[in-house]
């Protein structure tokens, strides 16, 4: 009997570490861990977005070829993170320490905020368009909105 219970002790502590893991994690995130995760995914969503934006501004740039195909690609990304732009600041960040640089007016011009998100979708919408057409200067001529876009709302929005 001893025997047994010494063999079983190891395991069922083992089983014991794993549910009260299984309970932690059930748990709600405190509103610092909410806030934390919060930050993550907009700084995440803004990485993929310079990610597929930094083609284009290559081309921008002159460093690259004008490629129609990559930017029609490229533009339907940056639609698609630029329509979940509101939705990653939903939650406001403002009373917690975070390593943000997002700035506290993002939640006290809502609106303007959400209508630069908007210009920038209305953006790579025309730039899509243009990319389609296979136009070179019509290509140029919208990306440099597009990229105008962004920076109309770093400028107002985003700490240096
Ligand atoms: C509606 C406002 C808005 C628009 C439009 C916008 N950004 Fe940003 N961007 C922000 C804010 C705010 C931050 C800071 C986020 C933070 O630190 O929490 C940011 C941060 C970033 C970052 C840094 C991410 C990090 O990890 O710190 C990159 C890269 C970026 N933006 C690229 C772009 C590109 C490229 C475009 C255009 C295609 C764009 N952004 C358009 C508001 C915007």
């Amino acid at each position: 009997m001893l025997k047994l219970i010494n063999v079983l002790a190891p395991a069922s502590a083992t089983l014991m570490a794993t549910l009260s893991v299984a309970v932690a994690q059930n748990a709600p995130p405190s509103p610092e861990k909410q806030a934390e995760k919060a930050v993550e995914i907009r700084q995440g969503l803004f990485n993929v977005q310079g990610f597929a934006f930094g083609p284009v501004g290559a081309m921008l740039k002159g460093a690259a070829p004008v490629d129609a195909a990559l930017v029609q690609k490229e533009a339907a990304r940056v639609q698609m993170t630029s329509s979940m732009i509101t939705e990653v600041f939903k939650l406001d960040t403002r009373k917690f320490q975070t390593r943000t640089k997002a700035k506290d007016k993002i939640w006290t011009d809502q609106q303007d905020f959400a209508q630069k998100a908007n210009d920038l979708h209305e953006a790579a919408v025309v730039l899509e368009a243009a990319a389609r057409k296979g136009d070179k200067s019509g290509i140029l001529d919208a990306a440099g909105k597009v990229g105008n876009a962004c920076k109309a709302c770093h400028d107002e929005y985003r700490e240096k």
